[in-house]
């Protein structure tokens, strides 16, 4: 279990690597926190949960990112075409969790490794688990979060997406079985980044809103009509254990980084 913090300066922070945004949130995000990031179709969800992990495991962390629905081809296609160093890190794609054990083994000593499960790919390996056996897959995930973090000694996760988990998995209680996996989360004392569709017009920012709850942050990424053009919007909605500003910011991505710009609801005027 986590330890009782003394001092507000005990609280361990991890960057978000948006410039702008961090100074706005007392450094990052706490440690352990689960951080919900939430926002329609294209508005860099994924980018901006990779873009974490991808720095932290510079810093020399391990990191895992579950993608549930993008092939990990996909997203590295898009890492890469967003100027991404792949040699900084020790990447490790499972495609087949047959792999995983020796994969562990062949971790990198010198560089963080960030593994992308690709759970596409393994459903065709896997076909004697079949959808109508619904919380075999959530097994199937669980097992192999707990593997990656126990034995290759992981600090950080993206689960993507949340959507994606719903339609593997169907919930027949949604309260009880949100909690479980949140806390399974927690009990890992994993740093955590769930991501979640949002409706375009912003009704709500997760499927049950019991979710919103249940996680410790939730950063909204948005994208709005600015006369002719379309401007991404980033804010913070919640960050428990943190004085954050909730301002809306411009969010851009330019020479390979993040950038929260131009506090204020109305940043542009
Ligand atoms: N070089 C680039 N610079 C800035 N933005 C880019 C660049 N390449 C792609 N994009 C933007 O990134 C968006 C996709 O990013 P990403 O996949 O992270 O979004 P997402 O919110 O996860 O999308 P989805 O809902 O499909 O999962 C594209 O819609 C495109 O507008
Ligand atoms: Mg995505």
């Amino acid at each position: 279990m986590a330890e009782l913090v003394r001092d507000k300066h005990e609280i361990r922070r991890i960057k978000t690597y948006v410039n702008g945004l961090d100074e706005n949130l007392q450094g990052g995000i706490p440690e352990g926190h689960i951080t919900l990031i939430s926002g329609a179709a294209g508005t860099m969800k994924s980018s901006l949960a990779f873009n974490i992990l991808f720095h932290e495991a510079i810093n020399g962390k391990n990191a895992l990112y579950i993608s549930l629905e993008q092939s990990a081809e996909s997203l590295v296609t898009h890492m890469i075409n967003l100027d991404y160093d792949f040699s900084k890190v020790d990447l490790v794609v499972i495609k087949d969790l047959s792999e995983l054990q020796g994969r562990i083994q062949q971790m990198s000593r010198d560089k963080g490794s960030m593994f992308i499960i690709d759970v596409g790919a393994i459903r065709k390996e896997i076909r004697d688990i079949t959808l109508d056996n619904n919380k075999s897959w959530l097994n199937v995930i669980k097992n192999v979060v707990k593997k990656i973090t126990l034995e290759a000694g992981a600090k950080l996760i993206v689960l993507d997406s949340l959507s994606a988990l719903y339609v593997l998995t169907r919930l027949e209680n949604p309260r009880i079985e949100l909690f479980m996996i949140f806390e399974f989360l927690r009990d890992l004392e994993l740093t955590s980044f769930v991501i979640s569709e949002m409706p375009l017009d912003g009704s709500k920012f997760s499927e049950y809103e019991i979710e919103d709850f249940l996680s410790d942050g939730i950063i909204v990424i948005k994208l709005t009509p600015f006369r002719r053009q379309v401007v991404r919007e980033i804010s913070v909605v919640k960050m428990r254990a943190t004085a954050c500003n909730n301002d809306i910011f411009s969010l851009e991505f330019k020479n390979g980084q993040f950038y929260a710009l131009y506090g204020g609801q109305n940043p542009l005027l």
